[in-house]
């Protein structure tokens, strides 16, 4: 018996196979068609190209791992969570979906503030631009002919579900994340759903994230082999999925990500909503548990971005300011190319290096970078505290944990050990196989959702500290100036 865990980011999609005891067994990738931004603010991406490398990533593993692909008899999937994907009345898709670090809905979140006072109390959260419903309220006032022809509203995993299994079914951890979810409850409000002219009917099927949703359609089962029914498991978005794949399920287990975006991310033992700090508060994805969580929109998005812009790579620009590294210098970057949401939610705001001088240069630059996504992270650690919470534990896991440096300067900035899961990236993926497993066998997610084994502790460094709150304290101050500025 195995497992299969799909995780769909926004750059791609990552198969992971899994045996009945959890050990790693195979995994392949494909990457994802980049998301477009045809206005400054917006991002947007294809629907179908989820799909196509759903399909890619899973031909791999049956071409490198026929027999261990043959034998899954359940699947979970984890996604990238918010993203708006609109169908019509045979399912299909109405318009490109409208992603998660899209910031085009800033004044559709004021105007259903405005129209359901208690909104926050309900939902839990504030009406950021990102979410889903202030995106369906933007449709709604800007094409009208779109939104007339709406039937269902999907989040992106939901809707590769749809296509694996004929079902139209959303986990708790990723339906918390529409702003249509009564989070202490874990039950759609039609309240919150009235808000952006909508009905249950439009919503899909809750189920909890190591339930079972539905079956693989036999014609994908024939096509990779499978036999007898496989279970595909409700599955989480990609944060609590990440949080079930290192183990991070009892009150105060937490994890950093550099992702694309960046999380701090902490299980609660109850639903503990801190809207002054715009914390997400949002379901876990087993029953019974919540999580807070802040987050930062461009985290290796950032460097991906100095990358870009300097013609060199990431990796290479990461070993350049690793190189160089002698604490704090003068150049400062405020991480916002994408908005901002935890703790300041504003989709309007924009990145800023101050401090250059002439002998800034790409080093130095990527250091500022990195440093500025640490202070993010730091941001985040502080409105989670002033909510009460106090992480115990944290692990870190995404692309950015390859750098050495940049892991120092977390550790120094949220002045906490970080541990380094010993196999490789324990992302989404292996979150989302264990609640395949979970589904398909019974089995209970406390036994299952187990801590991976830590292969490098990474301490503060206490020489920097002082130098590092100081620096810490000139990023704050920036903020409201500069936006004072720009508006
Ligand atoms: C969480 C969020 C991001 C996406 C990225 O609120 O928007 O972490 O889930 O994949």
């Amino acid at each position: 018996m195995t497992f299969l865990g799909i995780d769909i980011g926004t750059s791609g999609v990552k198969a992971l196979l899994i045996d009945a005891s959890g050990k790693a067994l195979g995994e392949a990738t494909a990457a994802a068609v980049e998301p477009t931004r045809p206005h400054p603010g917006w991002s947007e991406q294809n629907p179908q190209d989820w799909w196509a490398a759903t399909l890619a990533a899973i031909d791999k593993l049956h071409q490198s791992h026929p027999q261990a692909l043959a034998a899954v008899k359940g699947i979970g999937l984890s996604g990238h969570m918010h993203g708006a994907t609109l169908l019509g009345a045979n399912d299909e898709v109405l318009r490109p979906c409208i992603l998660w670090n899209d910031g085009r809905s800033a004044a559709e979140c004021a105007e259903m503030e405005a129209a359901l006072p208690s909104l926050r109390d309900i939902a839990g959260n504030i009406a950021m631009a990102g979410f889903t419903a202030p995106k369906m309220a933007w449709v709604r006032k800007h094409e009208p002919e779109i939104f007339k022809k709406l039937k269902k509203v999907l989040l992106p995993k939901a809707y590769v579900r749809l296509l694996l299994t004929g079902e139209h079914v959303e986990d708790m951890s990723d339906a918390a994340g529409t702003l249509w979810l009564d989070v202490a409850k874990r039950d759609w409000s039609d309240e919150l759903l009235a808000v952006t002219g909508l009905t249950r009917e439009h919503m899909p099927r809750l189920v909890e994230g190591s339930q079972s949703s539905g079956q693989l359609k036999a014609d994908y089962a024939a096509r990779w082999g499978m036999t007898g029914p496989v279970i595909v498991a409700g599955g989480a978005g990609d944060n609590a999925a990440a949080a079930c794949g290192i183990g991070a399920i009892r009150p105060g287990e937490g994890f950093v990500s550099l992702g694309t975006s960046g999380v701090l991310f902490v299980s609660n033992a109850k639903f503990s909503p801190n809207t002054n700090g715009a914390v997400h508060a949002f379901c876990h994805a087993i029953p019974n548990t919540w999580h807070q969580m802040g987050v930062v929109l461009s985290a290796t998005d950032s460097l991906n971005w100095l990358a870009r812009i300097t013609g060199k790579k990431q990796a290479a620009l990461a070993g350049e300011a690793e190189a160089q590294f002698n604490g704090p210098g003068g150049e400062i970057f405020l991480p916002y190319l994408s908005g901002e949401r935890t703790p300041h939610n504003a989709p309007k705001a924009r990145g800023s290096f101050v401090g250059l001088s002439q002998s800034s240069d790409t080093a130095q630059m990527a250091q500022a970078v990195m440093e500025g996504v640490a202070f993010a992270m730091r941001d985040s650690q502080r409105v989670l505290a002033d909510a009460g919470t106090n992480i115990s534990r944290l692990l870190a896991v995404g692309g950015g944990t390859r750098s050495a440096l940049w892991l120092k300067l977390l550790a120094t900035n949220l002045n906490m050990e970080i541990g380094l899961p010993a196999d490789g990236d324990f992302g989404g993926a292996l979150g989302a196989a264990r609640l395949g497993l979970c589904a398909a066998t019974g089995a209970s997610p406390a036994e299952v959702m187990t801590m991976p084994p830590v292969k490098t502790v990474i301490a503060p460094d206490t020489k920097l500290s002082a130098a590092y709150s100081e620096q810490y304290e000139r990023y704050r101050a920036l903020f409201p100036a500069i936006e004072e500025i720009r508006q």
